[in-house]
């Protein structure tokens, strides 16, 4: 399947745009800094199953740690539960899920939690964080996906 290219200009801070590839939903969001510093702060807490994106499958191997992201500002990432596939919902708001969701991606299926770097909240019931993509900067402003 042909690589899937992707400009970025006109995306705000805190938007997400969807994107198809290779038949697959995949979000391209462009982080705040305060979404970076809540990824920080879950890092260091015991919620995240996998906090430093250790389990290989889950990216390619040029993206590590916790970012999860080739430039820290925009997570690309395959919009499939990694529990049985289903699209999570974006909820950015904080409480807005429940009063301790520092904002992230809600699965309405059976109600996995995925943090704005698609790590998974204490492994129920997805067990693995979302998939990255394979992606490179074309330009400051183009992203190649595939
Ligand atoms: Fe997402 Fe089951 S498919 S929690």
């Amino acid at each position: 399947a042909a690589p899937v290219e992707i400009n970025l200009e006109g995306l705000e801070p805190g938007q997400q745009i969807n994107v198809d590839w290779r038949g697959q939903p995949v979000w391209v969001l462009r982080r705040t800094p305060e979404m970076l510093q809540r990824l920080d702060a879950l890092t260091d807490s015991d919620e995240l199953r996998d906090p430093h994106a250790e389990v290989k499958a889950q990216q390619p191997s040029y993206i590590s740690g916790a970012q999860r992201a080739v430039k820290d500002e925009y997570l690309v990432v395959v919009a499939l539960c990694t529990h049985l596939g289903c699209v999570p919902l974006f909820r950015p708001e904080p409480g807005s899920i429940s009063a301790d969701w520092p904002g992230g991606y809600f699965c309405p299926c059976h109600a996995s939690m995925f943090d704005f770097a698609g790590r998974v909240f204490r492994g129920v019931p997805a067990s693995t964080n979302l998939v990255i993509p394979p992606h490179r900067y074309l330009s400051e402003s183009r992203i190649e996906i595939g």
